[in-house]
């Protein structure tokens, strides 16, 4: 592996980059891109104990820099990676908060780096939650006169919030800003929501480092994955330099890199619509993008678009291959037509040549993973609807309990239903004493998450009986690396793969259904579909995986692009009622749910909004006017 960043974009990067104001590098897999930065960071601190000097590091929390920190840890044990001449300063910290509350950056730090290497304690510093609110005054310019002291910051890691902010410098911030306490941004909090347990619990202050402090740093790396990111990602590295996205600050610093995962790096000019910036090598996918694209732009359907439409906007290269705007025109209509179909299993005894699904066997074993209880009906409730109803063999499998997305309202309301039929009952008196006595922050019992398990099983087995379900094709894996009983979860461990790959071998499915979710690499989702990713890799070789398509579809927050669909699966007005209906029964996820993220729709507004939104675009392009669309893109395994 080349573990040189620079280099890495020399690679094959820097001539398309006339838009960006920033160094950047994107990578397929931010796990790979994590140890690259981290080698960058091991290389620095040999170097400088090499020249007997100390190296400071500038470090950040949050879900970004936990793969670097993996690896330095990695490098620690594995490598004699040594960290006793490394001095650190932490970006920031919570306040007012405890080191020993699991939420505090202290705690994270300790928990992801620092217990694990060998570090002298005296040269960790992290802003101190706990002083007295009279002394944080002096307190930040003591922190910004140590790191002047200990010979400035030699590498400085960050990552981005989605209002742009670097530490916890939030929009407003000032060029010159120097370590001080901050009112978090009300984005930031919705972001924090879900590892405090709601957004009540989350601090509205903080200690930040300042920018003018950050941009000292000699060498700054900043993070970013997932899609998330993608919009401030751009505002960061295209747009002005504005107090309103303080990441754009950067743009000033002479020795910044950004380094992006796909997801990130999504909204890019260069890599949105590559066509503007050099001459593409125009692939299937690619042209399609690029026509959907012109489409909307000229606001004229796929069949309406001519030649100087396409000569006008970077793609005269893809018409000379093409011959003519009609030729190119009737090929990617014909490739949306064939996208759509109402048999999501494959029609029996029809001509299969152009469907997204083959017909044999007629009846089909599907299997559709759901991370959570309600994925799958909020994501492909039409098509698990029609598949059930086309005879199809489908199972449903839950891949994790969800308890933890259960509030204590509600797990106390279940308690009571039991206490109230079954008087003294020991068992429901034990839970409400435990609900009613727990601390803020404090982690539910076993048995309160075994009740919170049980109340999500429950609705989902009332929404797949609605669907047409028999009970035994309803299966929860549990898998446990999900059972933390806090937001944070575990790593994907064996124990996991051996429940996924002996689900899959049970069934010998012909369709897997998975949901895609590029949030960020330890969302629940994503490590759900490494899950699976892992599995089909064992898995693959078997005879039974030879005859399997595996379809992905998105979350409550993402869509495919209409370039990147393979099948999109039809829903009439009835069906859609059908669907929301189906979700209906996840009632504990239903108004101000705690994972809800920023937008304020329920869940099956947002299914229903989105669904409706593929079905506009597409007959915007020129196709039929359905009501609503589901869609799926297909892995190739
Ligand atoms: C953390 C910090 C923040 C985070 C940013 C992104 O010390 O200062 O700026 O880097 O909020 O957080 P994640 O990585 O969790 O998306």
């Amino acid at each position: 592996m080349n573990f040189d960043l620079i280099k890495h974009a020399a690679a094959g990067q820097f001539e398309d980059t006339r838009f960006e104001k920033i160094h950047n590098v994107v990578f397929k897999d931010s796990l790979k891109a994590s140890k690259i930065v981290a080698h960058e960071i091991a290389a620095l601190i040999k170097e400088k104990s090499s020249q007997k000097k100390n190296c400071i590091l500038g470090l950040a929390t949050g879900s970004s820099p936990i793969d670097v920190y993996e690896e330095l840890v990695r490098m620690h044990k594995e490598e004699g990676l040594s960290f006793k001449n490394v001095i650190t300063f932490n970006l920031d910290e919570y306040y007012p908060m405890g080191k020993e509350n699991t939420q505090s950056y202290w705690y994270f730090m300790h928990e992801h780096l620092f217990n694990h290497i060998d570090i002298i304690p005296e040269n960790i510093n992290i802003p101190n939650g706990t002083i007295h609110p009279e002394d944080v005054k002096q307190f930040c310019i003591d922190y910004d006169m140590k790191i002047k002291e200990a010979g400035g910051l030699d590498f400085q890691l960050l990552g981005i919030g989605r209002t742009g902010h670097i530490g916890f410098n939030e929009p407003g911030s000032h060029y010159n800003s120097g370590t001080r306490n901050i009112t978090l941004d009300h984005i930031t909090r919705v972001d924090a929501a879900p590892a405090f347990l709601g957004i009540d619990n989350v601090p509205r202050v903080a200690i930040t480092m300042g920018i003018s402090t950050i941009r000292k740093a000699k060498r700054i790396v900043l993070l970013a994955w997932g899609l998330n990111k993608a919009a401030v990602v751009k505002e960061a590295i295209e747009g002005d330099i504005t107090s309103e996205i303080p990441s754009s600050y950067l743009q000033n610093h002479n020795n910044c890199t950004f380094v992006l995962d796909e997801g990130a790096s999504q909204e890019l000019i260069r890599v949105k619509t590559p066509w503007l910036v050099k001459p593409c090598k125009w692939d299937e996918e690619l042209t399609l993008k690029a026509a959907v694209w012109l489409s909307n732009l000229k606001q004229k359907s796929i069949l309406k678009l001519t030649d100087t439409d396409y000569n006008n906007n970077g793609m005269s290269n893809l018409l000379v291959e093409n011959k003519s705007a009609y030729n190119l025109n009737i090929i990617l209509f014909n490739k949306l037509q064939h996208t759509i179909t109402g048999w999501p299993g494959g029609k029996p005894n029809a001509d299969d040549t152009n469907r997204p699904e083959r017909k044999d066997p007629a009846r089909k074993r599907v299997i559709v993973f759901s991370p959570h209880p309600g994925d799958d009906v909020i994501s492909m409730g039409g098509t698990i609807d029609r598949l059930v109803e086309q005879g199809h063999d489908v199972h449903i499998a839950y891949q994790t309990s969800g308890n933890i997305a259960v509030s204590d309202v509600e797990a106390i309301k279940f308690a009571e239903v039991v206490l109230e039929l079954n008087q003294g009952n020991p068992a429901a008196t034990s839970l409400i004493k435990s609900l009613n006595s727990k601390k803020e922050y404090e982690i539910d019992t076993l048995e309160v998450r075994n009740l919170k398990s049980v109340i999500r099983r429950k609705e989902s087995i009332a929404a797949t009986r609605y669907l047409g379900l028999p009970d035994e094709n309803v299966h929860f894996l549990n898998l446990p690396f999900y059972e933390t009983g806090t937001p944070t979860k575990n790593k994907l461990g064996d124990e996991d793969l051996k429940i996924m790959q002996a689900f899959i071998s049970k069934i010998k499915p012909h369709q897997i259904y998975a949901s895609e979710d590029l949030a960020s690499p330890h969302s629940t989702h994503k490590v759900c579909l490494n899950s699976l990713f892992d599995s089909l890799k064992k898995l693959k070789e078997e005879s039974f995986m030879k005859d399997c398509r595996v379809w992905l579809y998105r979350g409550a927050w993402y869509e495919w692009n209409i370039h990147e669909i393979v099948m999109t699966v039809p829903m009439s007005p009835d069906q859609i009622l059908k669907k929301r209906q189906a979700i209906f029964y996840h009632q504990s996820q239903k108004d101000g749910a705690l994972f809800q993220g920023d937008d304020s729709r329920e869940f099956w507004m947002r299914a229903e909004d989105r669904n409706r939104e593929t079905a506009e675009k597409y007959n915007a392009l020129g196709l039929a006017d359905y009501a609503a669309l589901e869609a799926f893109r297909r892995y190739d395994f």
